[in-house]
Formats: C-alpha cells, structure tokens, sequence
C-alpha cells in the first residue's frame, strides 16, 4: 500500500505535496519521492529511500523545487526493495511524463516484454514503471487519448497521478480499485489516498469512478468517462474537522485514537436508536428479506476478522441463525455456499482491504446480499456493497486499529439487535436491557479510560518478557484475539491468543514459570470454566493478569492482577475488554520506545491481496 498526492494551484507545489505525504505516511513509509513541473513544463523529481524526513531534508522542506503543479508518493513496497531508484515517481524515458502509483499493475510483466521488445530500458523493479514507459509509447499528440489507451491495457489495481511535460498548468488523476479523492480548493485543487490528508486545505471532495480521467489544474477539475465524455460530479462535504487528523496533544495517534473511542461509538451507536427503537437509517434490509435470511457469512481481516468473531457469537445468541466468520484472504478460495437467502456481512475499517474487496466480490458473484460495515465515505467496498453501514469512527491514522474496531464491534451489535427483533428472536424486556447497555457504551468506555494507570503499572511489568499467552471463552475468546494482535503487531512481543479450554491441548506445554497469561473472565456464565483453566497454568507457574467484570470478583483468588470493567450487559462487554487490552498493547509499546504508530512491516490499509 502506498499514499499519493497531487497540487495545482498558484502556490509552491512541493512543500503542499510533502505535507500531504506526512499524513499518508501511514500507508507506507519505506521511501517517498514527489515531481514538479514549473510554467515552462520542466519536470524535476527527487526520491529518497527511508522515511518521508530524508526527502523533506533533500528538498529543504521542499523550498528548493520550483513548480506549483506536482504529485508526490509514499511508499510500502511490494515489487522491488525499498531503494531510490524504486521509489516514485517514475520518469517515462524521454522525461516527458512522470507517474505515481498506489495498487498493482498485475499484467506487468507481459507489459514489461513488450515494451522491452520495443527497446524501452527499465531501470527500476516496480510495476510502476511500465505505466511511465506507456505513456511515451502510445503519445501521439492528444495527451488523453494516450492515457486511455494506457488504461485500456494496465489490468489490477491502480491509483495513478500523472504529470506531462506540454501541459504545465494541469496533471491528471485516475483510480481503478485503488482509493484517490479530489479536494477541491479555492484557485487550487488536490488529489490523496485519502481525505484527512486534505482536511486542512478544503472539506469538498469528488470520488472518481473506476478509470476515469480527471484533469486537474487550479481552477478546474474536468472529468472524463470511459467514453472520453465530460461527467458532471456533484462534490460532497465532509463534516471531519482538521484537528481530527493531527495528535491533538496526544504523544501518538493510537493514544489519541483510544481516547476518541466513547465520541466514535456514540456517533455509530446513538443516531441510530430512535425512541428506543434501531433505525438502521442507511440501510434498506426489508422485514421479509430478513425473515428469509438462513445464514450470514462475515468477513474480514485483521482486527475486522476479530470484530466479525464477535458478531458471530452475539448474533447467533439473538437472532438463532448460524453465522459463519472468515478470514477475507480465505473466503473466495474455500468455495463458500452462498445465495440470495445467505447475507453477506463485509467489514473493514478502509473499505480498501483487497482481500476484503475481493471477498464482497465474490459473495455478490454467488447472489448473496452484501452488507458492508464501513468507516470511509465512499471508500471501494462501500460503493460496491449492496447495503453499507457506515461506522462514525472518523479518521484512523495509526496503524494498529483501536476506534475502528470497536466500532465495528458496535455496528454488529445494532445490527444483529435489529435482526434479533425483525425477527421476534429476543424477549422485549432482554431488547430493552440491551438497548440501555448499548447506550450507556461510551460513558463506559469515558470511565474506564479515567483510570490508565493500572494498566500502565501492568505493562512496566511484563514488557521485557518474550511471549505472552491470551485465553478466554466465547466472546472473551474473541476478545484475547483481538488483545494479542494489538500487542505484537505495536510491541513486537511474540502473543498468542487460545480458548481457555483448548490450551491444555498442546499450548499449555510452552507454560514455565513466569509466562504471563491474560485471561479475559467477563463472561458470567462460562466464569467457573475459565477459572479452572486459569488454574491449570497457575499450576504450571503462570502469572495471571486477568480482565474480568465485577460479577467474577473471585478471580482475584488465583490472577495475580485484575483489571475490572465497568458493569455492562454481558454480551456488550467486549468493546470494553478490548479497550484495556488496547491501552495494555499501547503502555507496552511506549515502554519499549516502538514506533507505535507505523509498527514495522504493517501498514494501515493493505491493497494487496
Ligand atoms: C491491516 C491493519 C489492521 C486492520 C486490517 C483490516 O492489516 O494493520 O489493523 O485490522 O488491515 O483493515 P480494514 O481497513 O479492512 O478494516
């Protein structure tokens, strides 16, 4: 995954481009590289391996690059080590044409021969290059005719910004499966992965539909469709405020993120209970598609994976239907069952996960009705789902997700409710305990949050060991699943997450003395269970750190620590888990002094399968 950006406009283009790239540094971080092309359609490009500081120092914060039309890049590599000569962008070989790229040429290689065959040198790995040689090969004189001829031949995916030499005022945009928005100035306008990059500019925004072509100067936007004919898009606004994509105080992203949890589960949850009732507002599931629902698949990856594992238990327990959860990279190659009567829950933070994409694909390929669970306006996945709920996390910039996920866990929750009582699953009183609960969320989270320092105590203890081990039951499970992503993706600390009861099947032999165990013991029910489980690696010299509720005060017997959340209904609770196993991962981390918000080798969104 990669971030771009583009300027036109009166101002100097390259240090707007490098401040554009500081806030996609999220999406890759391995090199960076920018193009400017002053009045007289010179175009000057500079790369740097490493991170986007090294290109900020090479360009004298970007003082030193004369033009006010450019594109910049930053980049996660995926064709190519990270080095200069592979960083964006790339030059076609005549210097004319210049192009950054976030996605995957997939026929690049063919491309690659018969350009080759044509006597074109390449000089880097990437995939990129292809596209900056093409343009060259197909220009004959009208500079759109040759990017739709380009376009024609490029298959995969592909966010493109593209600067040309006789066209010094404008530089042209095109996104197929691959996130781009236009932001829309004042006598300037931009181009990025993503709109917090813009926010500080402008709030207006056009999306591009797959291969279109927009030529963007300081004054106009103009869109052309497959059929090279001019298409009207009307701009959106978007009520995000600036401040929401800077740190705010907070020493990282993620810190400021978790603190954002109780405003973005409200906004998910509360627009949507009307007189105590769920109104799913932006989605339009009928009372008798829902009757004829025999099964739902969810799927996701990652920390959206994990929230799918939630749904899956919590909508089972209301609604009685099966649900199945799956991985997204699995879904598409396990020949899944689907049909008009399977529901097809699709849940990701970006919209842009490829796999993830691919999956919805594949499940609106069987006829099954695809709900997304999305936080990106207008992100691929929510323009293709049938249904889209929209989570109202805002923006998310550090890498390891902690507002997003809970606030997928909280859709799910409205969801299955909503099914749960279509469906006449769930005894009125139940209905309206739980509704009270999901209200009363975000305090809950506000209270938890008041108090950091057990948690942080926690974390100076155990940060120096090398493995940690996670158990619970059902949702708790879910919910060790989610904490031992969050720990090592950010600390590095090899974790792994088991059912309490299936631990003594292999696992437990890697408990010795001194390993921690963090049992999650919320859930009443299965408590006694859990409990003997928590036993059994005491017995083996574990140290337990338990995150329990008040009902299971007797775990303090046997945990050498306890982490209590605040009283909930049981089956709410895990939003509340996960966010002291969030702060857990995080005071970790900030011990060890990683780099939380880009942990190495992840990045935020991956378009990639
Ligand atoms: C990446 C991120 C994870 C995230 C996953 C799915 O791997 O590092 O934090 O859970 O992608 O992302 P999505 O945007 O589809 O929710």
């Amino acid at each position: 995954m990669c971030g771009i950006v583009g300027y036109a406009g009166r101002r100097k283009a390259a240090p707007l481009l490098l401040d554009g790239l500081k806030k996609l540094e999220y999406r890759g971080y391995d090199s960076s590289g920018i193009a400017v092309e002053n009045a007289k359609g010179e175009i000057q490009a500079v790369k740097a391996k490493g991170r986007l500081i090294k290109l900020i120092e090479l360009t004298s914060g970007g003082e030193n690059l004369d033009g006010t039309v450019g594109i910049g890049h930053t980049r996660w590599a995926t064709h190519g080590e990270p080095n200069d000569v592979n960083s964006h962008p790339h030059l076609s070989e005549d210097g004319r044409f210049a192009v950054v790229h976030n996605g995957i040429i997939e026929n690049y290689l063919e491309l690659k021969s018969f350009l080759t065959d044509k006597g074109f040198k390449f000089v880097s790995q990437t995939d990129t290059e292809v596209i900056a040689h093409l343009l060259e090969y197909y220009f004959d004189g009208d500079v759109l005719d040759c990017i739709r001829k380009v376009l024609n031949k490029l298959s995969g995916s592909y966010a493109l910004g593209i600067l040309f030499n006789e066209t010094p005022d404008v530089f042209y945009a095109i996104r197929k499966d691959s996130p781009l928005v236009v932001g829309l100035g004042k006598d300037e306008n931009f181009i990025a992965s993503d709109m917090p990059a813009l926010l500080k500019h402008t709030r207006n925004f056009i999306l591009l539909s797959d291969d279109e072509i927009a030529c963007i100067s300081g004054t106009k936007v103009v869109i052309y469709n497959k059929n090279m004919e001019v298409e009207e898009k009307k701009p959106f606004f978007v009520d995000w405020d600036p401040e929401t994509a800077e740190k705010g105080g907070y020493p990282h992203f993620m810190l400021k993120e978790i603190h954002e949890q109780p405003k973005a589960v409200r906004d998910t949850v509360m627009p949507r209970i009307k007189d105590d009732k769920i109104v799913l507002y932006d989605i339009s599931l009928s009372a008798e598609y829902v009757k004829s629902i025999k099964k739902i698949n969810i799927v996701g990856c990652g920390s959206a994976y994990h929230a799918g594992i939630i749904g899956k238990y919590y909508i089972e327990r209301v609604c009685r239907i099966p649900v199945e959860t799956d991985f997204a990279s699995e879904f598409r190659y396990r020949s899944p069952i689907a049909d008009e009567r399977v529901l097809t829950i699709i849940i990701s933070q970006s919209g842009e996960t490829a796999d993830t994409l691919a999956a919805l694909r594949e499940a609106k390929r069987l006829k099954s009705r695809t709900l997304a669970v999305v936080n990106v306006l207008g992100s691929s996945i929510a323009r293709e789902a049938d249904d889209v709920l929209y989570t109202h996390a805002g923006p998310e910039i550090a890498v390891a997700t902690t507002k997003g996920y809970t606030t997928q866990v909280a859709a799910l929750y409205l969801i299955g409710l909503y099914l749960a009582k279509t469906l006449d699953t769930i005894p009125q009183s139940e209905y309206e305990e739980q509704l009270k609960s999901l209200k009363n969320l975000s305090d809950n989270i506000t209270k938890l949050l008041e108090k950091p320092e057990e948690t942080q105590y926690l974390a100076s203890l155990y940060y120096k060991n090398k493995d940690l081990f996670f158990i619970g039951r059902g949702m708790d499970y879910a919910s060790a699943l989610e904490g031992a992503l969050k720990l090592k993706e950010i600390s590095y600390i090899h974790a792994e997450a088991y059912p309490a009861g299936e631990l003594k099947h292999g696992t437990i032999s890697l408990i010795e003395n001194g390993s921690p165990v963090i049992a999650v013991a919320v859930d009443k029910r299965l408590f006694e269970k859990t409990l003997s489980n928590i036993k059994e690696v005491k017995t083996r010299g574990a140290k337990v750190i338990a995150v329990a509720s008040n009902e299971n005060r007797a775990v303090e017997n046997e945990a050498e620590h306890t982490l209590y959340i605040p009283d909930c209904h049981p089956l709410l609770a895990p939003v509340l888990t996960a966010v002291y196993l969030q702060l857990f991962g995080y005071y970790v981390a900030a011990v060890k002094g990683c780099d939380i918000d880009k942990p190495r080798n992840l990045a935020k969104s991956v378009t990639v399968e």
